[in-house]
């Protein structure tokens, strides 16, 4: 089977490393893809909202399976093009159809669909700008903290709490009248701040059938201590310790099962990775977000304890026989964590060369923001490697991921040395 891989990131690095593990794997393609992935398969220097350029490679290279790695594509309707285009339709594609992909494209759509199926989630309201005098005044009923989400796609930036009354009214103007996230913020979802720890859940689902995979735990903000400003994920341990059997036993009834029946009840065509967000409040989870896709960095965690040929996995997702896979998780922990360009998440450099890569033995690397240059392996963006290592715990294996970073070097390198800090 030959598979093409549309990405650029860590995610799609972790992809491509596990696929390139298969028997069934021909041949593997990454669009755009990145130095790590240039390693294992061909890159293709073509967009992943391109579906033109798309069409022409699959046809050219004779590909049988397409796998989503971000949201934009899915949310576009990437799956959908497949299916209406007569040379495509036959062609697997691993991730929802734009339908589906609403649950993350659209905010709104997801709490109507929690609220549907009766999944516990904050209680909220959403607005538009003819109804700002409506969302001005609900905000004054609400305790802060005060939780604005613009609805649509912001590239992660789209969630503002403040505990500012004052503030969060003009931040809701802001949103509103001055379109301050674009077209996202054309309607914005006023929700009820929830206390509690953070942690995220993965399913594989054919639309039929799903599986569960191994929980993580991300760390977004750029500080220790989680602080500062809120960046794609600075590191990621699986499993999560506090998820334990009562307490995932609650996720998969409240949450988990009614998903998928929901998606099937309400014709949302669903074949990919559902990713949810979950808050534990007391010993109750709660869903903060739903994502169609798999996070990243919790990929570059997840994915490595999954010890069942990942080909395998796909093409059943693909034949909705999700229920004839025996899914086998490694039982230690993984941890990672994201090398970063200085500045990051703000302005900071590209094409500085990264050193001493073939000094890590105890790790896996997974590129994020890389490129080759003169044969060098050069940083191309704000997140620039990932490094997971195994454990018997998360703290063995954070250990394994500290010492694999010092051997490494590029100008202005930052890190996180505290990932799993809270746990
Ligand atoms: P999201 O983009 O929906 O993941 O939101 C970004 C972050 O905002 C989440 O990871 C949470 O830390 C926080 N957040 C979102 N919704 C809530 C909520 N209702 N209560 C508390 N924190 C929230
Ligand atoms: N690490 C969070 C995400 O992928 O959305």
């Amino acid at each position: 089977m030959n598979i093409l891989i549309l990405g650029s990131g860590g995610r799609e690095h972790t992809f491509t490393w596990k696929l390139a593990q298969s028997p069934k794997v021909s041949q593997l393609f990454v669009a755009p893809g990145n130095a790590g992935t240039a390693a294992l398969a061909k890159n293709i220097p073509i967009g992943v909202n391109d579906f033109e350029a798309i069409k022409e490679v699959v046809l050219s290279k004779g590909i049988h399976m397409v796998v989503v790695g971000p949201e934009d594509p899915l949310v576009n309707g990437v799956h959908d093009f497949f299916l209406n285009d007569p040379e495509l339709r036959d062609i697997q594609v691993i991730g929802p159809q734009k339908l589906a992909a609403n649950l993350e494209g659209s905010k709104e759509f997801a709490k109507q669909f929690m609220h549907r199926h009766n999944i516990p989630t904050a209680a909220y309201q959403s607005f538009t700008v003819e109804q700002l005098e409506n969302g001005l005044a609900f905000l004054e009923t609400m305790p802060p903290p005060y939780v604005l989400k613009a609805d649509g796609l912001a590239a992660g930036k789209g969630v503002v709490i403040l505990s500012d009354l004052e503030k969060a009214k003009q931040e809701l103007t802001s949103m509103l009248k001055e379109a301050k996230f674009g077209a996202a913020s054309s309607r914005v979802v006023v929700e009820e701040f929830l206390t509690g720890i953070e942690l995220s859940v993965f399913v594989l689902t054919d639309g039929k059938n799903f599986k569960v995979l191994p929980t993580a735990k991300d760390y977004k903000r750029i500080g220790e201590g989680d602080t500062g400003l809120n960046t794609g994920g600075m590191g990621a341990i699986s499993p999560v310790p506090f998820a334990n059997k009562d307490f995932m036993d609650k996720v998969h009834a409240r949450i988990i099962k009614p998903t998928v029946e929901g998606l099937r009840t309400d014709g949302l065509p669903y074949k990919g990775f559902i990713f949810i967000g979950l808050i534990k409040v007391g010993n109750d989870p709660y869903v903060i977000e739903y994502n169609v896709r798999m996070g990243d960095p919790e990929t570059e965690v997840v994915v490595p304890r999954i010890e069942t040929d990942l080909a395998e996995v796909f093409q059943a997702v693909a034949d909705q026989a999700l229920d004839k896979v025996d899914l086998q998780i490694d039982e230690r922990s993984a941890t990672t964590v994201m090398t970063v360009s200085g500045g990051y998440p703000e302005a900071y450099e590209k094409g500085h060369t990264i050193f001493g890569l073939e000094d890590v033995f105890d790790s896996l690397i997974f590129h994020a923001g890389t490129k080759l240059e003169n044969g060098n392996v050069v940083t191309n963006g704000g997140r620039v490697m990932a490094f997971t290592s195994f454990g018997t715990n998360f703290r063995d294996a954070l250990a394994k991921s500290y010492k694999s970073i010092e051997k490494i070097d590029f100008d202005k390198m930052n890190y996180r040395k505290d990932i799993g800090f809270d746990l």
